[in-house]
């Protein structure tokens, strides 16, 4: 079917859009060769993906005099942005918020729907319909799972297409945190993701950032993953198929002291016992999946140690002292690179100065 007419028919009826496979469905989200909406790992290919690390590089050097910030934060002035995070977010907010300031965007937030009009009956598709009115980009973090795909799905629809980026959805996905973990894999290990081993640690089942990074690994050769959880919590199993599909070698285990010596980065996790049905999560031993001082001992002198955040006890704060321990520099990261993914939606990015240009 030509394209067009295919886009037409997925655009009419949400059920059978939402159960195609995703390679019908990115083209649906992206216009003139450029991401509309970013809802997927899957949409960042190696050439995007080292585009965007060159932007946020920029952006990070621009930006350290007031020249630069202040030529930076005209870029978007005229444009307004709205963040509606309605599951729990410190960072992720705080980033994408920051993120939206650097480049002049102006914001508004929804924290809560108790103080929306979906507390008087509204559906959340017309909340959302109300407020895409106001603004030109939506980021947004939802617990149910393909909401933010509906959303993004709505409202390139409608006459006024609204670009949405994904802050974290449900189970499924995470690309903007995927996105700056491997920015983070890229700036700390020579030679960025190709060929190491990268360690993933604890609830993988229900954990969307390792989901989401998994997916990024296809964009490198040579990576080995080592997938490291109760056997309660593993990988799901389309992660697996996925990886199978792309020759992405990987392996599981519960072993987590076996592994530590082979990583060049480690990827720790919190348990999700937000998803838990009847506190599963709390008659597990997960001790097993810390990492502790003594653990610095064990891996590789140049390995990274990375956590999403937020931790409970994972990590040891004692480990926090180690340069090994990128976790704080891998959650500033997250503010540039997102600066940098706003900026190409918008079509901005090549209006960065170089620095030492302003
Ligand atoms: C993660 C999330 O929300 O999925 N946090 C984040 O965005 N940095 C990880 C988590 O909550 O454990």
């Amino acid at each position: 079917m030509e394209q067009t007419a295919l886009m037409t028919e997925m655009g009419r009826d949400w059920d059978k859009f939402h159960a195609s496979d995703i390679a019908r469905k990115l083209p649906f989200f992206s216009r003139e060769n450029r991401l509309h909406d970013c809802l997927f790992s899957q949409q960042f290919d190696r050439a995007l993906l080292d585009y965007l690390f060159a932007v946020a590089d920029r952006l990070r050097a621009v930006t350290q005099n007031k020249t630069g910030a202040d030529t930076v934060s005209q870029l978007l002035a005229h444009k307004r942005a709205m963040l509606y995070f309605v599951q729990p977010s410190t960072r992720t907010f705080l980033s994408f918020l920051n993120a939206c300031h650097i480049l002049g965007l102006k914001t508004s937030e929804i924290r809560d729907t108790s103080t929306s009009s979906e507390m008087k009956g509204e559906s959340p598709e017309d909340t959302v319909r109300t407020f895409s009115s106001y603004v030109d980009l939506i980021i947004m973090r939802h617990p149910t799972p393909g909401f933010v795909e509906k959303t993004a799905w709505f409202m390139n629809r409608i006459k006024r297409p609204v670009p949405v980026i994904n802050g974290g959805s449900g189970k499924d996905q995470h690309p903007t945190q995927a996105l700056l973990d491997v920015y983070t894999l890229h700036r700390s290990l020579p030679g960025g993701p190709e060929g190491k081993t990268i360690v993933m640690v604890g609830d993988l089942k229900r954990g969307r950032t390792v989901r989401s990074l998994s997916y990024l690994m296809k964009n490198y050769r040579g990576v080995k993953l080592v997938f490291v959880s109760p056997p309660q919590l593993r990988m799901e199993a389309d992660i697996l198929e996925f990886l199978q599909r792309h020759a992405i070698p990987y392996r599981e285990t519960d072993d987590f002291a076996s592994v530590m010596p082979e990583a060049d980065a480690i990827y720790m996790t919190r348990i999700q016992d937000e998803h838990d049905q009847a506190e599963e999560s709390k008659s597990l031993d997960l001790s097993r999946f810390h990492f502790r001082a003594q653990d610095l001992k064990v891996i590789k002198p140049n390995a990274i140690i990375m956590h999403p955040l937020p931790r409970r006890h994972e990590i040891e704060p004692v480990v926090d002292d180690d340069d090994r321990a990128v976790f704080w520099r891998q959650e500033r990261n997250g503010m540039w690179i997102r600066a940098a993914l706003i900026s190409y939606i918008f079509g901005v990015d090549g209006q960065i100065p170089a620095p030492g240009k302003t």
